[in-house]
């Protein structure tokens, strides 16, 4: 199948791009390369055995006609749409920055879709967007663990900004099957996401980092003094925030198994999680073991808009797809991102 994603230079998009050409799917990547990395394709291509089925375009999801041009020539059908700016500090500063990028970018894919079924190849026939557990804003303690059905009211931009993009979907996917076409969407909403490629060829490279797990890893590597952790006065067993870690690699193969089941004329939400949670203690505990060091921990204040526990039910993508998370221990999660750290201690510019 030939694949466009969007965003495959950044973390997630990188690991996803990897199953697929193990897979034996045809790949594009779209990314701009604001935040992602041309030495993860490069290493991508390098060691995949079929290197030469990975296409790279240094576009803007918003140039729809660029878009429009790679569905036709690469004779697309699937969509696997990462690219977004995922900072939730960043985006209650930019609000307007983060609708235009990832609302209105993924519009213009959509756009693009839509023309595309006037091709010969009869055009894009399954999209899978990157959503996210933000969209549920702060769920009363009732709906944890979460489930899809639990409304969704994001409490800052980067959550309304995909909720939004959930919603186009749904419209998109509903007229063109009112017309005849054969579109589905699926969004997965990610709740956070962990850990690195096992073989270490790629790996999380953000900057600034702002994922628990790495920043923990940066703290005993002794690159930062030390772990802040925002409120240990939550009503939790040891009072610091819990939340549910998936793997990159499960991620990456929750992808490819939403692509090969999902089904036409439909848009499907999963929730993508282990359906556990581990504190925030847990982890720097779990880092201590793993990395063999100690990590000097201060307690800060809460943070706004930090729900005490945060995990989901994972239950409708096992029942409907057969997925089920493979990485479940944190610290052979941990033991994945601690090796691509210490080996690339400077990410991709090592
Ligand atoms: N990392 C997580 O824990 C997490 C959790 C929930 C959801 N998500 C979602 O998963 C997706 C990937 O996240 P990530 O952590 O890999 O982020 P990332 O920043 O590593 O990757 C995003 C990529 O998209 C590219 N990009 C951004 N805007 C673009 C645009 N307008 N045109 C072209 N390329 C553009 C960036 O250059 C980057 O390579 C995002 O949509 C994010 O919202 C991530």
């Amino acid at each position: 199948m030939s694949v466009l994603v969007t965003g495959g230079a950044g973390y997630i998009g990188s690991h996803a791009v990897q199953r697929l050409l193990a897979e034996g799917h045809d790949v594009v990547v779209v990314d701009n390369l604001f935040r992602g990395h041309l030495a993860a394709i490069d290493r991508l291509r390098q060691r995949a055995k079929g290197g030469d089925r990975l296409g790279f375009e240094r576009l803007d999801i918003g140039q729809t006609d660029a878009i429009e041009a790679i569905i036709r020539e690469r004779r697309i059908e699937t969509i696997m749409h990462f690219a977004a700016w995922t900072y939730v500090g960043e985006s209650v500063e930019k609000p307007v920055d983060y609708y235009t990028n990832n609302t209105a970018g993924s519009l213009s894919l959509i756009r693009a879709c839509e023309r595309s079924w006037s091709h010969s190849h009869g055009g894009v026939k399954r999209f899978v967007f990157s959503s996210t557990a933000a969209t549920y804003g702060e769920p009363p303690a009732e709906h944890v663990p979460i489930r899809e059905n639990c409304p969704q009211h994001p409490i800052n931009p980067y959550g309304a900004s995909k909720l939004m993009v959930e919603r186009m979907l749904i419209d998109a996917v509903s007229a063109a099957a009112r017309h005849g076409r054969n579109f589905g969407a699926a969004c997965l909403r990610y709740f956070n996401v962990a850990g690195a490629d096992r073989t270490g060829l790629i790996g999380e490279d953000h900057d600034p980092e702002t994922h628990l797990i790495p920043i923990a890893i940066q703290a005993a590597l002794g690159k930062r003094p030390g772990l802040t952790i925002f409120g240990d006065d939550y009503p939790t067993p040891d009072g610091t925030c819990i939340r549910d870690y998936v793997h990159v690699e499960d991620l990456a193969d929750a992808h490819v198994t939403v692509m090969q089941k999902m089904r036409a004329r439909e848009t499907v939400a999963y929730n993508l999680g282990i359906g556990r949670g581990y504190s925030v203690r847990e982890v720097a505990s779990a880092v201590e073991r793993v990395t063999g060091k100690p990590i000097p921990i201060t307690i800060g204040k809460r943070r706004a808009g930090d729900p005490p526990a945060l995990f989901a039910d994972p239950a409708k993508i096992r029942r409907e797809l057969g997925w089920n998370a493979g990485w479940t221990d944190l610290d052979r999660i941990i033991a994945t991102a601690w090796d691509w750290m210490r080996h690339n201690p400077d990410g991709y510019k090592s």
